[in-house]
């Protein structure tokens, strides 16, 4: 911790000077989740709680989507990203171009999209989603098709909990694609009476192989709610160091993968970010609008 000392000082610092706050994603290292953030959570909470974010400076630790959902919640604000290259593998996977297509497929039925894209692609659908709202957004729309893009596997795990019929895309995380079944059964082999737990942008073959399936806060709130003696997630690296700094009395199996993008924020680029205002991240205001509209009628669901 005293390595990170200097670093979280002068960001504590710069947050006062600048009527700044820090958004965290529970992807983000311990240092910044503990050590500097404001507001943590799933891509939902963060994007609820971005709403009434009384500051006029946000900074996102977390990846692009992040940052450009906070920028249209709160147009006013100066909203950075430390690393501009914080992408997505999900978010790259489909353009405003390609919902255009599939709207011309599918006449009349509507589209949902993860928050897990670009603005423009927010723009181009009617409704938004995160993990921890898929279903309760797909079946709000009371109709029996819809399209869910562009996850391909979060509609798989979601198809088989409703009857609404999902049409989806070929998009994959690359950090929870990688997982496998005959990984997680070598899991409990190896680790006698293990919870597993995953998160629903795995495969659906792999998650027919866990105990419980929801978002990044979803399994945070499992642990917290059952504290089971052993327990794995399937899912990035820094969500077992977060919750478990929470639970001393669980053991966290590690194996786990990396997300490049989340991993490219530091304590060191979120205090240059604060220093000398940058990334800031920006919305074409004829996006803004319509992207605005499907993020806030998912928050009405
Ligand atoms: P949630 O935090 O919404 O579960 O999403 C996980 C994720 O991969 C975000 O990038
Ligand atoms: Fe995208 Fe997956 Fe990384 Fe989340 S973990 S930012 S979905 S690549």
């Amino acid at each position: 911790w005293m390595l990170f000392e200097d670093d979280i000082d002068a960001i504590l610092r710069l947050k006062r000077e600048r009527n700044a706050v820090i958004l965290a994603h529970n992807y983000q290292t311990p240092e910044i989740f503990h050590g500097v953030a404001n507001i943590v959570g799933d891509s939902l909470a963060l994007a609820r709680k971005a709403v009434d974010v009384d500051a006029d400076v946000i900074v996102l630790a977390g990846v692009h989507f992040m940052a450009e959902t906070a920028k249209l919640l709160n147009p006013g604000k100066t909203v950075l990203i430390p690393d501009m290259g914080a992408g997505c593998s999900l978010a790259d996977s489909i353009t405003p171009e390609d919902i255009a297509g599939l709207r011309a497929a599918h006449p009349g039925v509507p589209v949902v999209t993860y928050v897990n894209t670009s603005a423009a692609v927010k723009a181009a659908s009617d409704i938004c989603c995160t993990s921890g709202n898929a279903l309760q957004v797909v079946e709000s729309l009371g109709v029996p098709r819809v399209l869910m893009l562009p996850d391909e596997y979060l509609a798989q795990n979601i198809a088989r909990q409703t009857k609404v019929e999902l049409i989806t895309w070929h998009g994959h995380c690359e950090v929870h694609e990688r997982f496998t079944p005959a990984e997680v059964r070598g899991f409990r082999d190896a680790w006698p009476g293990v919870t597993i737990l995953g998160h629903p942008e795995c495969p659906p073959e792999v998650i027919a192989e866990t105990d419980y399936s929801g978002s990044t806060a979803g399994m945070s709130d499992f642990v917290a709610r059952e504290r089971p003696e052993r327990v794995l997630l399937l899912t990035e690296c820094s969500m077992s160091d977060n919750v478990a700094i929470h639970h001393p009395e669980t053991e966290f199996i590690r194996p786990c993968n990396l997300c490049p993008h989340m991993k490219r924020i530091s304590l060191s680029n979120i205090r240059q970010a604060l220093e000398e205002n940058r990334h800031e991240v920006t919305v074409d205001p004829a996006i803004a609008a319509p992207a605005r509209r499907a993020v806030e009628r998912m928050l009405a669901v």
